[in-house]
């Protein structure tokens, strides 16, 4: 635990470049609920799950990978303050320009590349959109707010740097991590919002926590999967955020953890824990080559 307050509100937005803007355009609103948003400069394809005019980014590119993430201060002068405290850690940020700052849709943005190279933007200000959120599918809706979007887990090239840089120089909080696999950080009363993973492997992300309102709502999800062919997990109960989730793997190949009711935190008393497994039950991959089948009892009513 620190005493230094984080600066960073909330994870704001996040983009990921792909080969693949097709088979996201049918997936993202049929199967997640996400409403298709603007085009983006550069021809990227902006995801709304709420009032904001954008929450992921969908940019065209050759590989399938996290772009940029995007990390949420509350004004003009807490940009300046973590920009100040950056220095001091001997990370210097760059001030977004006037195109990139209309593309993320925000007020003002400064950024910088993490310890892996995962290039690491802090924003305020960001817009609202001028036409209501309407899910994709029905749906309670997306929990987000001041909890931000979700969270984020990552495989970086270097997990300790990467720790060091959210734990220390950003003051997250370390909740808890599992042995010395897998840590997770928070910035509000989201159990986490990032999460570093030290499991070996290629440099990636693991996956993209969406938080819904309802159980139906991740109920119906595995069904679309099922029906669809998509790959995905079974429902599974996390150990440390009491997460009733879902995971699903996206047309990149990457996941997202599809998730109900997750657990929040007070910083100022939480005690860092250690956990030793990832769910207290569940979480088993489905296995889309032989779907469970509708029970006896509901063919026959149907
Ligand atoms: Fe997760």
């Amino acid at each position: 635990m620190t005493s230094t307050p984080p600066l960073v509100r909330s994870f704001g937005y996040v983009g990921f470049e792909t080969a693949k803007l097709p088979a996201w355009v049918e997936f993202a609103p049929k199967v997640i609920g996400a409403m298709i948003g603007e085009t983006l400069p550069g021809g990227g394809l902006a995801l709304r799950l709420d009032d904001w005019s954008y929450r992921l980014a969908l940019v065209p590119g050759p590989a399938e990978r996290l772009a940029f993430i995007g990390w949420e201060v509350s004004d003009a002068a807490a940009l300046t303050a973590l920009e100040d405290r950056l220095v001091a850690a001997g990370m210097p940020l760059t001030r977004g320009s006037d195109e990139e700052v209309r593309s993320r849709r925000v007020q003002g943005l400064a950024w910088c590349l993490d310890p892996s190279g995962i290039r690491t933007e802090f924003f305020f200000g960001a817009e609202r959109a001028s036409v209501e959120f309407a899910a994709g599918r029905p749906l309670s809706g997306f929990v987000t707010g001041d909890l931000g979007l979700g969270h984020l887990v990552l495989q970086p090239s270097d997990p300790d740097a990467t720790l060091q840089f959210y734990r220390d120089a950003l003051a997250f909080r370390l909740t808890d991590r599992l042995h010395a696999h897998l840590y997770f950080l928070g910035c509000n009363q989201r159990h986490h919002s990032v999460g570093v993973a030290n499991i070996g492997g290629p440099a990636r992300v693991l996956h993209l926590m969406l938080e819904v309102g309802d159980i139906d709502d991740v109920g119906r999800a595995l069904d679309l999967c099922i029906d669809g062919g998509i790959r995905a997990s079974m429902l599974g109960l996390h150990s440390n955020d009491r997460m009733t989730s879902i995971y699903i793997t996206t047309p990149s190949g990457w996941e997202i953890e599809y998730g109900w009711q997750g657990m929040l935190v007070d910083s100022g008393s939480w005690v860092t824990e250690t956990i030793d497994r990832p769910s207290v039950w569940g979480h088993r991959q489905l296995d889309v080559d032989h779907p469970p089948a509708p029970r006896r009892f509901q063919q026959v009513i149907q």
